[in-house]
């Protein structure tokens, strides 16, 4: 059966490696983005089909789910840390930074996990991609990544009796994206890599192959969880 899936924030980085890894499988992939020119470079390169959506626009999130009569894997990726305009108070930027961070990483997932739910076939996926921020980093971006496991935690309860199972995948530091948006320093990612068990940093295929074996037959009743990718950089027991 060829497999439809939905991956938002798909032209760079984390989400075009699980692109990448569903259209290997011969699925039938959409991918996300909010620049018409990366999502159509990236679309035509992967061989998948792109659609221009803000995942944190209601409206351009409506009308992306209503090109899905029936999906069987939504990852959710669209994300990274808020840079919102400079405002004239503290209040206010500590406001801005907030509301950045959750619309981006938190409000993002919520909106298109909501609109695609009704579409998500018995056997099928809904992921998201947390953050090892959630539990290391005290600020907006961790909470909003906390916040997403939970609300996922409880969507596992709500599509857990359909036969669709809802995780959060939460890396580490991955190389080879954006994320850092050019801030990263060779002391700092040295820092980050010694933190590891397995002293390497992590990569975007190592996100896309766990979301898709939480996509396989063998992860059926893995559910609610949030999955820690990390090479040791944090310890679950
Ligand atoms: N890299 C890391 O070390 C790391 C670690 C932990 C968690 N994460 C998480 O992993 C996810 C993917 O990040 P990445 O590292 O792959 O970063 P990236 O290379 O910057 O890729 C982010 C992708 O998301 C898209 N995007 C961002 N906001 C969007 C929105 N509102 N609507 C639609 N698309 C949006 C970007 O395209 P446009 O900007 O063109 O829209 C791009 O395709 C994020 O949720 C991030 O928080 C990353």
């Amino acid at each position: 059966m060829t497999r439809t899936v939905l991956i938002t924030g798909a032209t760079r980085g984390i989400g075009r490696a699980v692109a990448a890894r569903f259209v290997a499988d011969g699925a039938r992939v959409t991918i996300t983005g909010r620049r018409a020119e990366l999502v159509e470079g990236a679309a035509k390169e992967l061989g998948a089909t792109g659609v221009v959506c803000d995942a944190t626009d209601p409206r351009a999130v409506q009308a992306l789910a209503e090109r899905f009569d029936t999906l069987d894997v939504l990852v959710n990726c669209a994300g990274g840390l808020g840079n919102p305009e400079p405002a004239a108070t503290e209040l206010e930027s500590v406001l801005a930074q907030w509301r950045a961070d959750l619309n981006g990483n938190l409000l993002s997932a919520v909106l298109t996990t909501t609109a695609l739910k009704p579409v998500l076939a018995p056997g099928g996926t809904a992921v998201a991609v947390g953050s090892i921020g959630a539990e290391r980093r005290g600020g907006s971006y961790g909470a909003a990544k906390a916040a997403l496991g939970a609300w996922y935690a409880a969507l596992s309860a709500e599509l857990g009796p359909r036969g669709v199972t809802a995780n959060v995948i939460s890396p580490g530091y991955i190389a080879d994206t954006d994320f850092f948006q050019g801030a990263m320093t060779d002391a700092r990612e040295a820092a980050l890599i010694a933190e590891t068990h397995d002293k390497r940093a992590g990569t975007p295929d190592d996100i896309a192959e766990t979301a898709f074996f939480l996509a396989s037959v063998g992860a059926r009743h893995i559910t609610g969880q949030t999955i820690h990718v990390n090479g040791g950089a944090f310890t679950t027991r």
